[in-house]
């Protein structure tokens, strides 16, 4: 089934949490690890980030992250994906704040395994999903407490691979919805991006570029797990 930022704690006791935060940082994260960082590491506000970034050695991190959109000042990196590239992230661990997605993480940690997802690495997370055998929770980080478009397109397109196209009856109203608007829209992914609250809100701020390369599917073999509060490629060197 699927909950939105607003889930209780038991609907993601002894289950498989995916958190979508499609624009962008799930994508960030997935072509950051790409990229060859070590880790990172999600806190919910600047506060978190500065008392984590104090106790670690910094040549090895980077703090990173925005506030509705923009970087924050002072910071390594924004919240571009393509901002973090080779040069810049390999072997460091990376401190990610940012507006909904870090949130969302952060309280989804109580799942029994938490996984992110966008649609760059969406094959590779089928290919884990399709093995767990606990309830699967996707949870779509919106936007200060309201569905994205994005993330509920992304969590639609999970939902069809794992059912085959064939919406089971056993799912809670909000998979339908996610399912439902992924048949009508997921011929475009990008089109319909382009469309989303996220897109024309931030449209001064967040690159054309920023949103087609978070609507590419498949791109990357990355499947980022949390485990005791870093994320790290499951299939990672
Ligand atoms: C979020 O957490 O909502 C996103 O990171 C926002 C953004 O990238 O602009």
């Amino acid at each position: 089934f699927i909950s939105s930022q607003s889930f209780q704690e038991e609907e993601l006791r002894d289950k498989t949490a995916v958190v979508v935060d499609v624009l962008r940082a799930s994508s960030t994260m997935i072509t950051a690890l790409h990229n060859r960082a070590k880790g990172v590491i999600p806190v919910a506000d600047m506060g978190d980030a500065s008392k984590i970034s104090q106790n670690l050695d910094s040549p090895h991190y980077l703090l990173c992250g925005e506030k509705d959109g923009v970087k924050i000042e002072g910071y390594d990196l924004g919240n571009s994906p393509l901002d973090y590239d080779g040069e810049k992230v390999e072997d460091k661990t990376i401190i990610l704040n940012t507006t909904n997605g870090t949130k969302a993480i952060k309280r989804a940690g109580l799942a029994d395994r938490v996984l992110i997802g966008s649609f760059l690495n969406l094959r590779t997370l089928i290919t884990d999903l399709e093995k767990v055998e606990t309830d699967i929770v996707l949870v779509c980080a919106g936007w200060k407490g309201r569905l994205a478009l994005e993330d509920l397109l992304c969590a639609g397109n999970i939902i069809y691979e794992l059912t085959d196209g064939i919406l089971p009856h056993n799912v809670q109203d909000g998979a339908k919805v996610a399912f439902g608007l992924y048949e009508k829209f997921g011929d475009d992914i990008e089109q319909a991006v382009k469309t989303s609250n996220y897109a024309v809100r931030l449209k001064d701020l967040v690159s054309e570029e920023d949103i087609a390369y978070c609507c590419q599917r498949n791109k990357m073999q990355v499947l980022p797990v949390m485990k005791e509060g870093i994320i790290s490629d499951f299939y990672g060197k």
